[in-house]
Formats: structure tokens, sequence, C-alpha cells
């Protein structure tokens, strides 16, 4: 079991507790030290409840990158749960220190800050993960060999959603969640697109292998009063021709979380639904509709080996997460080891996808402001 620590998810806070929680589903690695919040009599509190020694509670996080950096039995990687406006500073601290890092999206503010992270990643030879959930989904990752092998012909468009309907009303006051979410200082240029839409430029990247050469987008607040965007719709080209459309939304009444990618090839289709994850759609051009369920045989290795539990008994985020971390974790005991790794090991989001990720948002950002003019993602 290797030891890591925790930077946010603090009491109440949400996606640290999820993160702690999927950790511990397959016991390889043990919560040993942390810095919940900045409020230090909230952070130790919490810490001691969740069993963590006194000495390895902190009241910054420098603190505790500089200190377990220098402990033999310090952490082998630190977990960055903070709002975004942290996670630059945060993970830049403990890469300094020589700790590798997993931190939830988006990456950072900025596509350069991002890119000095990668650099300090490749120059000091770390481990990073970036937490994209949805890749973490055996359905996706059959899909994705599915892709790879050419099941559904060249693919000619996709078409990726993310609608919530949690904050199609003006905020009420004991919503903890959204404040940070709306405020530019701590969420960044966008609310919506970096929040959840950047979960599917990612999940479609990784399904389909295209890379984006441009893009046109359209950002608004239809909430009255707002900054930031809660509704954004996505033109896309890619490198190879095809074409795409991803909308992501908090303002689609009747939709909780329901991310849906649907990807159309020259020799069929395959869809798949976030709130039926252990299942999906592949139409091949010459049969019906094929509903593929997970834990049965017929997913390949690269898949089935993340199903835990017999088809029919349902796998969700908890599972996705815990998959994200079984790669994630197993790639650094290999590494620490001093074993090579090898391409099939990265098989979580690593810090360059994270960098697409802000580039994505900043290029959908500067098309807004200029008349949804298309950009190219890389220039
Ligand atoms: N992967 C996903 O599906 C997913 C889902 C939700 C949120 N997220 C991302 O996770 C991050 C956190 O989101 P959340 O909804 O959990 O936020 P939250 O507001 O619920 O929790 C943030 C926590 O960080 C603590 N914190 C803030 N600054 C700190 C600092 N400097 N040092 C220590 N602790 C600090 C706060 O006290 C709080 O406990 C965001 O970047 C968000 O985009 C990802």
């Amino acid at each position: 079991m290797l030891n890591y620590g925790m930077v946010g998810g603090g009491p109440g806070a949400f996606i640290g507790d999820i993160h702690r929680k999927a950790i511990r589903i397959d016991a390889l690695a043990k919560l040993t030290a942390g810095c919940f919040s900045r409020n230090v009599d909230k952070s130790r509190k919490f810490g001691k409840e969740l069993g963590i020694e006194e000495n390895c509670l902190y009241s910054n996080f420098e603190e505790m990158a500089k200190t377990e950096a220098t402990k033999k039995d310090g952490i082998s990687f630190v977990v960055c749960v903070t709002p975004n406006v942290s996670h630059f500073i945060v993970c830049k601290t403990f890469l300094e220190q020589g700790i590798n890092v997993v931190c939830d999206k988006p990456l950072t503010f900025t596509s350069h800050q991002a890119r000095i992270l990668a650099d300090i990643v490749k120059q000091k030879n770390l481990l990073f993960a970036v937490t994209y959930t949805y890749t973490g989904y055996p359905a996706i990752k059959q899909m994705r060999e599915m892709v790879k092998k050419g099941d559904i012909g060249k693919i000619r468009f996709v078409n990726a959603e993310y609608p919530q309907d949690w904050l199609a009303m003006p905020l009420s006051e004991d919503n903890k969640l959204a404040p940070w979410r709306m405020d530019p200082k701590v969420s960044g240029i966008t609310n919506c697109l970096g929040d959840i839409g950047t979960h599917i430029e990612n999940l479609a990247a990784f399904v389909t292998g295209l890379k984006i050469k441009k893009i046109s987008a359209h950002l608004d607040s239809l909430v009255e009063g707002r900054i930031l965007d809660d509704n954004a719709v996505v033109n896309i080209e890619y490198e190879s021709g095809a074409k795409g459309l991803y909308w992501s939304s908090q303002i689609a009444f009747g939709n909780d979380n329901a991310v849906r990618i649907r990807i159309f090839g020259e020799k069929g289709g395959l869809e798949w639904v976030q709130e039926n994850p252990d299942h999906f759609i592949f139409t091949p051009c010459d049969r019906p509709k094929e509903i593929w369920s997970r834990g049965r045989d017929s997913f390949e290795n690269p898949a089935q080996k993340y199903s835990r539990i017999p088809a029919g008994h349902q796998e969700g985020l908890f599972e996705a997460f815990a998959n994200i971390y079984k790669s994630y974790i197993k790639a650094l005991t290999k590494k620490n080891n001093g074993e090579k790794l090898s391409v099939e090991d990265f098989d979580f989001p690593t810090v360059e996808m994270g960098f697409d990720g802000v580039n994505y948002i900043e290029k959908c950002f500067e098309s807004n402001k200029n008349n949804s003019a298309w950009i190219k993602i890389n220039e």
C-alpha cells in the first residue's frame, strides 16, 4: 500500500470524499496526510476523524509538501481537490518537492500554467493524473477498443453532451457547491464549459482518438445576472476531417447528470449514456441495434479487466474513479520498483490531457468573444 495525502476535500466538500472512498475500494493506497481546508481547526478536526496522525495534519499545503518530501515514509502522491483557482499552485508545490500528483479538472486556469506543470512532470520524471471521471467506465473503455479495431469504420461525426439542471434557477442561499463556480476569481474564465464541458472534450478524445483541429463556440449566461456561462455549444472540426458537436448545460430542466456520447462512423455507430453506465449501444451498418453490457465476456481485456462484479449488478461513479486510481497506483508502484512503464500502463488521464482541456476552454472563450469565429486549437 502506498501512502497518499489530500489537499482540499474538507467537511461537506463534494468530490474529495468520492476520491477517498474510491481509493479505498482497491486498498492500494492509504490516506496518511492532509490539509483539508484553509481553516486550520476545521482541517485538523476532520483529519483526526479520518484517522490521520496529528503530526501529519498540516496548516497549509506548502508545509505539507516540504515535510512529507523529507520523510522516509512520506506520501507517494497527493490528491488535489480544491476549487480550480488553487490547482496550479498546489500541484506545482508538490511536484517541485518530487511528489507525484493527482488533480481534479480543470487542471489550471491557463494553458500556460498547465504547460508549466507538464514540463515539471517530464523534467522530474513524475506521474500525474487528471481525474476525468468518465474515462474510468469499462463500457467507455470497450467502446474505445471497438473504435480502434474499426468496428464502426472511419468516424464521420461525434455528438457529445452534458446537460444538468441544478443551476437552472437563481441560486438559493443553501447552495454550497455553486457560488465559487460562478465566480471568475475562483472558477476561471468559464463556469459550465470548464466544469462539465471539459469532461466531454476529454471523453470524446479518449474514445475516438480524434484530435481537434478547430472550434467555434457559443457560450451563454441564460439565467439573469450571471457573469459566467451556464450553457455552451461548441462546433468541432477534427484533424481527420470528421465533425463534432459538444453541448454542455446547467439549465437543461429534466437532466440530472446526463452525459451522453454518440459516435457515427462509415460502418456503424456507438452510444453511451452515463445514467446507464454499464451498457452501451452498438449499431452495425448491416444489423439492428445491439445492447452491450459490462461484465460479459464479450468485453475485451483492456475493458474487461476493470469490471468488478458480474453483469447486471450496477457499477457507477465510485468504481469509475477507482479504475483511474487502480491504473495510476499500479503504474506508480511499477515505477517505484524501477520497472519501465509501457504505453498500456498509462491507462489514466495524463497531465497532457489536462493541458488539452484547459487549452480547449481558452480557445472556446476566445471564439465566443469573436462572434463564434472558428479558432485553430493549436495556435
Ligand atoms: N471529476 C469530477 O467529476 C468532478 C466533480 C466535481 C468537482 N470536480 C472538481 O473538483 C474540484 C473541487 O470541487 P468540489 O465540488 O469538491 O468543491 P468544494 O467546494 O465542495 O470543496 C473544495 C474543498 O477544498 C477546500 N479548500 C479550498 N482551498 C483550499 C486550500 N488552499 N487548502 C486546503 N483546502 C482548501 C475547501 O475547504 C473545501 O473543503 C474542482 O476543481 C471541481 O472542478 C470534479
